[in-house]
């Protein structure tokens, strides 16, 4: 038998054997396995057969009910992978970005992050932390508007794809689109190696999430996240970032995977809480600052995974039109870190209680 899928995941099911078709190709399948490639101009190819490795467990559940609840009890070890070799006590590593990361890295002046879904919300974090950190102006943008648009590029900017599949058409075609436009040079963090998008961009770094056979991207969100900051300590150091402040952030993330195995204990109260929402229809979630993209994600995954409608806000925006939506049939999910915002944020959240909304507040131990 021969088989033809947009992904190998698609069939560890049935083998490991595979063939990568390049840009153009066109391939016949016939009966007994019959196999033949033609490229762009008719001719006929022969493309090497590839013994695809991944791992043990990647293609079995390991006694999880699903691949995605199985993924998402993956994080501490694919964050603490992500993370090897890629931190000194004090410092994120450049040259994980790759030989020429440092002089491209010394020419940006600004970022334009580019993707789509979840991973574009990744990019939405990384921007507060860009700029804050690394002083850098950030704009980034759901893929399948940048490559549309008259995008204006001013002198000095690094371009930025980030991807879990390293083969999502729009991000690929901005990236492509982006080479015409005189950019300092273009970084992909991206969880496949050997993607289009690795191939064609100067420089990357590996997510090491491992295959993410869930449709809904959970372990790819999270490594993506701890890669953006590898990326802003990195811009940072080269800009004179506080040294005192960056040592802090290398700790802190030394520490994730613990911190995230804590989280994951949570599992059972968490899963008891979503009896709370098995029969809405609606939800709304809540953040401020960084925790704002974050809220975008919940909804995501809400909407994706339970078919209920869900939508994300600023929390300060509440009062400018979503508050009507609020009574006791709306969940309203917020992030509350104890960072400078929650003042602002409880503010918001006693609004919601004013109203009778039902609210889910994930917060710090000490708030
Ligand atoms: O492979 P990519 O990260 O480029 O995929 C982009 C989106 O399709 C993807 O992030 C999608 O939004 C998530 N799988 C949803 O959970």
């Amino acid at each position: 038998e021969a088989f033809l899928a947009s992904d190998p995941l698609a069939l560890l099911q049935v083998t490991d054997r595979f063939i990568y078709l390049q840009e153009g190709d066109v391939v016949r399948l016939a009966r007994g396995g019959d196999i033949a490639v033609h490229d762009t101009a008719g001719n006929v190819q022969s493309r090497p057969v590839q013994t695809f490795e991944h791992g043990d467990g990647a293609a079995t559940k390991d006694g999880y009910r699903h691949f995605m609840l199985k993924e998402i009890h993956e994080q501490p070890q694919v964050i603490a992978a992500t993370l090897e070799g890629r931190l000194t006590e004090r410092h994120a590593l450049v040259r994980s970005f790759g030989r020429e990361a440092e002089a491209l890295f010394a020419q940006a002046r600004q970022i334009h992050i580019v993707a789509c879904g979840t991973s574009y919300h990744a990019g939405l974090v990384a921007r507060y932390w860009l700029e804050k950190y690394a002083g850098l102006p950030t704009q980034v943008e759901v893929a399948s508007e940048y490559r549309y648009r008259q995008v204006v590029v001013p002198e000095g900017t690094l371009f930025v794809t980030l991807s879990q599949s390293g083969e999502t058409a729009d991000t690929l075609a901005a990236l492509r689109f982006a080479r015409e436009r005189g950019y300092v040079g273009s970084l992909a963090i991206c969880n496949v190696p050997g993607s289009s998008l690795v191939r064609e961009s100067d420089l990357t770094l590996l997510t090491q999430a491992g295959p993410e056979i869930g449709v809904a991207s959970t372990k790819a969100f999270t490594t993506q996240l701890v890669a953006l900051m590898l990326l802003t300590l990195s811009l940072g150091r080269m800009r004179g970032m506080n040294g005192a402040r960056e040592t802090q952030i290398v700790q802190a993330l030394r520490t994730l995977p613990r911190a995230m195995s804590q989280v994951l204990a949570l599992d059972g109260d968490i899963e008891a809480l979503s009896m709370a929402f098995a029969e809405k229809h609606h939800a709304l979630f809540l953040g401020r600052g960084a925790h704002y993209p974050i809220a975008l994600e919940g909804a995501l995954k809400l909407k994706e995974i339970s078919y209920i409608h869900a939508e994300a806000y600023p929390a300060g925006e509440l009062k400018h039109g979503p508050l009507a939506l609020v009574d006791s049939e709306m969940p309203v999910i917020s992030v509350a870190p104890n960072d400078e915002l929650l003042e602002k944020l409880k503010s918001n959240l006693q609004e919601v209680r004013a109203r009778g909304g039902e609210l889910f507040v994930f917060a710090d131990e000490r708030v």
